[in-house]
């Protein structure tokens, strides 16, 4: 495995895969474009061979599968010379910033034949996968509304001064929705499928000194009259992570490491229009978290997906579609409209690219470093 961007995410996945902590991979080449970081590399990993460019590294010959770390935008442009060169890819998520450009890439990976993976590490946490089975499996019943506040997305204002491309039109091309909320979004696109229309109210700079959005709140239609709200911010402390989603069987509540399944006897709407009964007697059902470490277990699915054909977590394929619920609520904010899905990528990706153009990093404090250690703490928290 090779690992291009060895940055915050970058460099935990290359500790945990040079401590052999993740079975079926091997550490064997890293690239940064930071001078500072190669040192800081190389200093640590002195028998593994460390790249400037990520060209060199997809044509040393030294790896099978490279993991793309870098700032988002960049995540198709590295994929798709990955493929070129004949390689596995692992993207961390997002997968890009426009559908467009992702899109591209998913014709490129399919060309390749070669496995494409994106890292929503939060798949793989007990609690999503058995709210994925209550939807699939029928037992909520008809889904009528699902309800995601995810405000513990808390970052400082030093956090968003660590790196120039952070929180900018020109650099990251989007804030929460596109940074952390990620794996809420696609969460709740693989519990409970693709709305047919967004609607969003984002809220750009509102508590720190950053042009991209720190709090946004999305209203999503489903075919079957189902409403999605899902609300996210990085300026609240403490925050909230209830995802709650009600069907006409009963309901569940995920919050607090805990997963809450009420049942009810006799489905809602043939107890309202038809039961005879005044009660419909509930049942109650409790799951807890374990603890895991989602990263691990993605890169472990990846090697095993290449080396004997495990079905694949998290494909990157599936990477398009809570990226199109952000880019939904991007244009959805931008022109005041309600947008109907599939949207008009290439007018999203127009209209970003003017923001773009009208970017002022500068605008930023400036920039510091000093942040990289606490940050790293976040990828303890319990979900
Ligand atoms: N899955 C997760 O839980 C998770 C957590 C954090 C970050 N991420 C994602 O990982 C990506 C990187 O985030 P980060 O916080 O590590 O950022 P970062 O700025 O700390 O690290 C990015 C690194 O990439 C390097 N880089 C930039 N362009 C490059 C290029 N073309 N070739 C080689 N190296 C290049 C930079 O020098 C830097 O060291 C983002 O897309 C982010 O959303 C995912």
């Amino acid at each position: 495995m090779g690992i291009v961007g060895v940055g915050n995410i970058g460099s935990a996945h290359a500790a945990a895969i040079y401590g052999a902590r993740v079975r079926g991979m091997k550490l064997c080449a890293l690239c940064d474009v930071s001078r500072k970081r190669r040192e800081q590399i190389a200093a640590l990993y002195p028998d593994i061979p460390v790249f400037a460019d990520a060209d060199a590294l997809l044509a040393s010959g030294l790896c099978e599968a490279v993991i793309v770390a870098t700032p988002h935008g960049s995540h198709p442009v590295i994929a798709e010379k990955a493929f070129a060169a004949g390689l596995h890819v692992l993207t961390e998520k997002p997968a890009g910033v426009t559908c467009e450009s992702v899109r591209h890439l998913m014709q490129t990976a399919r060309q390749s034949g070669k496995a494409f993976g994106v890292m929503f590490n939060q798949r793989t946490n007990r609690l999503f996968g058995i709210a994925r089975s209550l939807v699939s499996s029928g037992a909520l019943g008809e889904c009528k509304r699902m309800v995601w506040i995810i405000t513990n997305w808390y970052r400082k204002q030093c956090y968003y001064d660590s790196g120039g491309w952070r929180a900018t039109w020109s650099g990251e091309g989007g804030g929460v929705l596109l940074n952390q909320a990620p794996h809420n979004l696609d969460l709740w696109q693989w519990i409970c499928g693709m709305p047919q229309s967004v609607r969003a109210v984002c809220e750009e700079g509102k508590y720190h000194r950053i042009e991209v959005e720190d709090e946004a709140t999305l209203l999503a239609r489903y075919a079957n009259g189902m409403t999605a709200v899902f609300m996210t911010s990085t300026g609240d402390y403490p925050g909230t992570n209830r995802l709650e989603i009600t069907g006409t069987k009963g309901k569940l509540v995920i919050e607090n490491g805990k997963l809450v399944h009420t049942a009810l006897a006799i489905d809602e709407r043939e107890f309202c229009l038809m039961a005879e009964t005044a009660v419909n007697p509930l049942t109650v059902t409790e799951y807890a978290d374990e603890p895991y470490n989602g990263h691990i277990r993605i890169l472990e699915n990846f090697a095993a997906h290449i080396l004997s054909g495990t079905p694949l977590i998290a494909p990157g394929y599936d990477a398009v579609n809570e990226l199109t619920l952000s880019n939904a609520a991007y244009l959805s904010a931008w022109t005041g409209e309600e947008i109907t899905l599939p949207m008009d990528d290439a007018r999203f990706a127009d209209m970003l690219a003017r923001r773009a153009a009208g970017s002022d990093p500068t605008a930023k404090a400036h920039e510091r470093e000093s942040v990289q250690l606490d940050y790293k703490d976040r990828w303890n928290t319990t979900w």
